[in-house]
């Protein structure tokens, strides 16, 4: 237990004398994810329930978060063209992965640090994929170790890798990653160096968290949270070895300890040749890049701006995306995520060529709700208007939907 735990508890043991703990046991087990309706309001949830440090973190982007909104509006404009009178009795969402068989084309999003959410973590993010029959990938900067996510959730698990400097510390990582049985393997390329997190920045968040005054109060505004988090503290990467976090220090230095801004495509030659299992290359815009990521073994690729929090002022994914699947034509699949909030977000990246969108923010919303129940809420939601989305619009399979069935501005 660090400082920071220890003060938390001290002080949740104080706030005990007016709040019992069984009374925050059982608002910690309730629950607030049931009522809400839509992903925003699974995000209001959210954001009532965590400390707002925490909050922003997963929330925010970079610089002026032109990228992350636009995200969301690039998709938003795009319109739909219905067909009436087709028999859409029976709707079918499922598809494939790398042959590995979805209930509908959505997957988890590699997320850092998922545990200060709620310490159930990315194990809760995989447990609730792997009951929606579909498949989790888990980020190197992970709270909860990859062998322990492998044993909690059967569902199909991805791993998520970054270029780092230390050679030999990849080359263990992925000895574990086989070992836990994992067989995808991402590799995220959009981070040669940290993005500006402005929100962070000014939150003074760091990893570990400081022990600070407005940290102290942030966690006694929210009691349901501390009293979770102190119960189980996530609060460092799983998966890297223990003194990689020993003091607190803002994500942008650790990053750019980390990664390695030198890093060019031989470097992904190197994991197509040191991972024997499919290899898939997140974090490409351009398709001369996806092409190329192809050429070297990709057998997959993700068109991400990393939700906006890398680069601001990059492109929106949906614009970017027909291009790519152009290019990329069958010789591999074509993955999107950014600013994936309803339904008709997954309807529509798929008609512009992506086999599945990825969801970040939309389940950590969720698990920041309401744990394990708040993410499946989530995919429950975002399931639910896909399906009303492929009735509407007449095109009961969504494996049919092509660029016909939609009109970009
Ligand atoms: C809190 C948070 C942490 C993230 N950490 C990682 C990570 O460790 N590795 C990675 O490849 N992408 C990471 N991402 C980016 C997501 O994988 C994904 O590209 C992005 O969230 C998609 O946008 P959306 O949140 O609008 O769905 C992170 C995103 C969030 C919100």
């Amino acid at each position: 237990m660090n400082d920071f735990t220890r003060l938390l508890t001290a002080q949740v043991a104080a706030d005990a004398r007016t709040l019992p703990a069984r009374a925050l046991a059982r608002l910690s087990a309730a629950n607030p994810a049931s009522r809400a309706g839509t992903i925003s309001e699974l995000r209001a949830v959210a954001a009532r329930r965590v400390p707002r440090v925490v909050f922003d973190y997963v929330d925010g982007g970079a610089g002026d978060e032109i990228t992350l909104r636009r995200n969301q509006t690039a998709l938003r404009d795009i319109e739909l063209r219905p067909r009436v009178l087709v028999d859409v009795s029976k709707v079918v969402t499922a598809t494939t992965a790398l042959s590995e068989p979805i209930a509908l084309p959505l997957i988890a999003a590699p997320m850092g640090l998922a545990g200060l959410l709620n310490p159930a973590g990315e194990v809760a993010i995989a447990r609730a994929m792997s009951e929606a029959r579909s498949i989790s990938i888990l980020s190197v900067m992970a709270s909860c170790p990859v062998e322990e996510v492998a044993a909690a959730a059967p569902g199909p698990l991805w791993f998520q890798m970054y270029l780092w400097r230390d050679r030999g510390l990849v080359r263990d990582m992925l000895a574990r990653v086989r070992a836990a049985g994992v067989n995808v393997l991402v590799v995220t390329v959009d981070v040669p160096c940290a993005g500006n997190r402005d929100r962070d920045r000014k939150n003074g968040f760091t990893v570990p968290p400081r022990i600070t005054a407005r940290a102290l109060a942030d966690g006694i505004v929210h009691p349901r949270w501390s009293y979770d988090f102190v119960r189980n503290p996530r609060i460092s990467w799983g998966n890297l070895p223990g003194d990689s976090a020993a003091s607190a220090a803002s994500l942008s230095t650790r990053t750019n300890q980390q990664f390695d801004p030198a890093a060019t495509w031989p470097d992904l030659t190197w994991f197509r040749e040191n991972w024997p299992g499919r290899l898939v290359i997140k974090g490409v815009l351009d398709p001369a890049d996806a092409r190329r990521a192809v050429e070297l073994g990709a057998e997959a690729v993700v068109v991400s701006n990393h939700g906006g929090r890398q680069l601001d002022g990059a492109r929106a994914t949906i614009s970017a995306l027909p291009a790519v699947s152009e290019a990329v034509g069958d010789a591999a699949e074509v993955y999107l995520d950014g600013g994936i909030r309803r339904g008709a977000d997954i309807a529509k990246a798929v008609a512009l060529g992506a086999r599945a969108c990825l969801a970040g923010r939309a389940l950590a919303y969720g698990l920041g709700a309401a744990g394990q129940p708040g993410v499946s809420r989530a995919v429950e939601i975002l399931g639910s208007e896909l399906r009303t989305v492929l009735a509407l619009t007449g095109c009961p399979q969504v494996s049919d939907l092509s660029p016909a069935w939609v009109r970009q501005p």
